[in-house]
Parts: structure tokens; sequence; C-alpha cells
């Protein structure tokens, strides 16, 4: 029997990967996508997937085009990846981010709960979730305190997908993922912006890169990984919560020298500080604990970070030379 998959946004980074790795799988995959005046699927087009997804329409802040798609699709897995997921952007648009990261979890929910009970839910959380930490590792009984509206909004959708697998007995998991970059990353995140900047930067093309805080520390792994984790949550009997990492935290400020160290620049000669890019409350560093998601999925992350960099370096500096 084919199993059939909805994803919620399926043309973001986690949506194009985990689509592929779901077809390569054998499912029969159905992708949510908001309605945009431009062009949303290069991504899915980028991995020459584009036409073996079924598109739905639908927003998850319209509860009845979720309850739609839900019959329509009748999926079998459900993995909720939409978000307005760019932290800095929350503190401009807290409501909107408050509306689609937390109350839009509710409204798919919802839609399970009545027309869909035995589909199971996958909900994309974050950590940072765990924001000012109170733990030097974090783990899955690490105590939350969320630094944005973004982070408030995830931890919204997180205890919500926990409490509808209590109340209602529903398979719902909670993936707390820390960062996880590609190619196909978004332009606005620190890493692409800096391995885009990189690549212009040796071809000419730009003089300076403009960055925030450098001596913030994240723990970045590779999204190709990352979405192997998320369907092996579903694939458990039973649903639960676990942190997904690579257990390794390094600095802006490093990522940025191993960046143009691939390109034979020295980071400190193009970097400048710009306060425009500090936020309203930083999260300092993340560093996870992925013990559980090791011990119960048998997952571990296969990608390094320098490979990673690397990676993202080449395939941005074939782009910009094709500009
Ligand atoms: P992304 O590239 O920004 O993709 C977000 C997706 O959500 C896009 O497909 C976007 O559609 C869609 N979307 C936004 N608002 C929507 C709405 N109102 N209704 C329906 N779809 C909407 O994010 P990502 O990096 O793939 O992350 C996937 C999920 O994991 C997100 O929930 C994110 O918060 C979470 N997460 C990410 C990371 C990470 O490091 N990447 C870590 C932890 C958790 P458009 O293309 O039309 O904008
Ligand atoms: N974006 C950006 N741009 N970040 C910068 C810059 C800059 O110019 N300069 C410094 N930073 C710092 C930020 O202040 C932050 O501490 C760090 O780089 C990472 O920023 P982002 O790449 O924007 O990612 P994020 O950590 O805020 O959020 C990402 O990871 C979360 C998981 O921890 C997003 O993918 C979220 O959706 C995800 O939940």
């Amino acid at each position: 029997m084919t199993k059939h998959a909805l994803i919620t946004g399926i043309t973001g980074q986690d949506g194009a990967y985990l689509a592929k790795l779901l077809l390569e799988k054998g499912y029969r995959v159905h992708g949510l996508v908001a309605r945009r005046s431009s062009d949303t699927r290069w991504r899915l087009r980028e991995l020459g997937i584009e036409s073996d997804i079924v598109f739905l329409d639908g927003d998850l802040s319209d509860g009845t085009a979720l309850q739609r798609a839900v019959v329509k699709a009748r999926p079998d897995e459900i993995y909720n990846l939409a978000a307005q997921s760019f932290v800095a952007t929350s503190w401009d648009q807290p409501i909107t981010t408050g509306i689609v990261d937390g109350l839009g979890v509710t409204h798919l929910l919802e839609a399970i709960r009545q027309f869909s009970p035995e589909t199971r839910f996958y909900q994309a959380s974050t950590s940072e979730m765990f924001g000012l930490i109170r733990a030097d590792r974090q783990d899955e009984n690490t105590p939350f305190y969320p630094r944005s509206p973004y982070g408030v909004a995830k931890l919204y959708g997180h205890w919500i997908t926990v409490n509808y697998r209590e109340s209602f007995g529903l398979h719902a998991s909670s993936g707390i993922l820390f960062n996880h970059e590609s190619p196909l990353r978004g332009i606005e995140f620190v890493t692409r912006k800096v391995t885009d900047a990189a690549a212009r930067i040796k071809l000419g093309r730009q003089r300076e890169l403009r960055l925030g805080n450098i001596d913030a520390k994240r723990d970045w792994g590779f999204a190709g990984d990352y979405v192997e984790a998320m369907w092996l949550m579903l694939q458990q009997d039973k649903a639960d919560d676990y942190v997904v990492a690579t257990g390794v935290t390094t600095t802006v400020r490093d990522m940025c020298r191993i960046a143009f160290e691939c390109l034979e620049l020295d980071y400190r000669d193009y970097v400048v500080i710009d306060p425009a890019y500090f936020r309203p409350a930083e999260v300092d560093v993340l560093l996870g604990n992925p013990a559980k998601a090791e011990r119960v999925l048998g997952w571990q992350p296969k990608t390094s970070l320098e490979n990673l960099i690397r990676m993202m370096v080449e395939a941005d500096l074939r782009r910009v030379a094709k500009e």
C-alpha cells in the first residue's frame, strides 16, 4: 500500500528535502502551498521533484483550508513545517508569527482530530524555545525560556502538540531541532548570508559583509540529515518528543572564518559589524544533546560543519558565477 504524506511548508528548505526523502521511500507526497504573488517552488525544481508532488492550496491561518487539505489527501502522516521562521522578523510581525506558528498548529491538530484521527503528526519545534538556556547542553528535559515572539509562538505549538497527544491519544510528535542549513537555506539566515557574500566577494560582485552579533553560538547541522530524523519519529509505535542536534556549538565568527577560508579569503578583511543586525533580545548560545534521538531513533548527524559550509560555498559560487 502506498503511504500518503502531507507536508505543510513544502516550498521551504526542510519541506523540499523531506519531500525528496519521502518520494524516494515511495510515498505519495501532498504539499500545502500558501498563495503568493510570485514563484515559491524553486527549491522543488532544484531537487527535480516539482512534478512529483500533489499541490493543495492552504494557509496555516485558515483552519477550513487545512480541513479540506486533510480530507483531500487522507494522509497517513502530516509534517507541519510551515512557519514564519525568521526570528528577526518575529519582532516586526509578532501577531502573524503567533497566528501561523502558534495557532496554526491547533488548526491542523483540530483537522486531524475531527477528520483523520489515525494520521500521525510531526510538529517542527525548535531550539529557539530554550532561548536563555537553563542547562549547558539542552535536551528534552531542559526547561524552556524563549527570547523572541517566534520562540514564544513555537513554544505554544510544541505544548499544544503534547497536549493533543495526551488529551486525545493522537500520534503527535514534536521534533526540537537545532539550526540546520543547506544550499537551499533562505538567504536571510546567517550561514547562507555568509556563504553567498563570500562567493560574491570572491567573484568581485560585493565588497563587504555586514553582520550583527558574531559572538552568538549555534549548533549547526545539515538539513538533509535532519529530515531523516523527522521521518523516523513518525515510524515509532509511540509518539514522543526528540532533540535533534549535532552536539557541537560554533560562533558565527568561526563559521565566517571557515566559509571565507574555503575561498582563500580572510573574513576579517570584509566583515563589518552593523548594529542594524543586532536583535532586541539575543539567544547567545545553543548546544543540543541528541542522545535520545540516537538511542531511540538510531539517528546521528552525518555531515560536519566544515563539509556543510563547503557544500554551501561551492553551490553559491556556481550560482553567482551564472548571474
Ligand atoms: P523556511 O525555509 O522558512 O520554510 C517555511 C515554509 O513555511 C515555506 O514553505 C513557507 O511558504 C511556509 N509558510 C510560511 N507561512 C505560511 C502560512 N501562513 N501558511 C502556509 N505556509 C506558510 O523554513 P525551514 O528552515 O524549512 O524550517 C521548517 C520548519 O522548521 C519551520 O517551522 C521552522 O520554524 C522550523 N525549524 C527550522 C529550523 C532550521 O534551522 N531550519 C530549526 C528548528 C525549527 P512560502 O515559501 O510561500 O513562504
Ligand atoms: N540572520 C542573521 N543575519 N543573523 C545574524 C547576523 C545577520 O546579519 N549577524 C549575526 N547573526 C546571528 C543572530 O543574531 C543569531 O544569533 C545567529 O546569527 C543565527 O541567526 P539566524 O541564522 O537568523 O538563525 P536563528 O538561530 O535566529 O534561527 C534559526 O534557527 C532556529 C533554531 O534554533 C531559524 O531557522 C529558526 O527558524 C529556527 O527555529
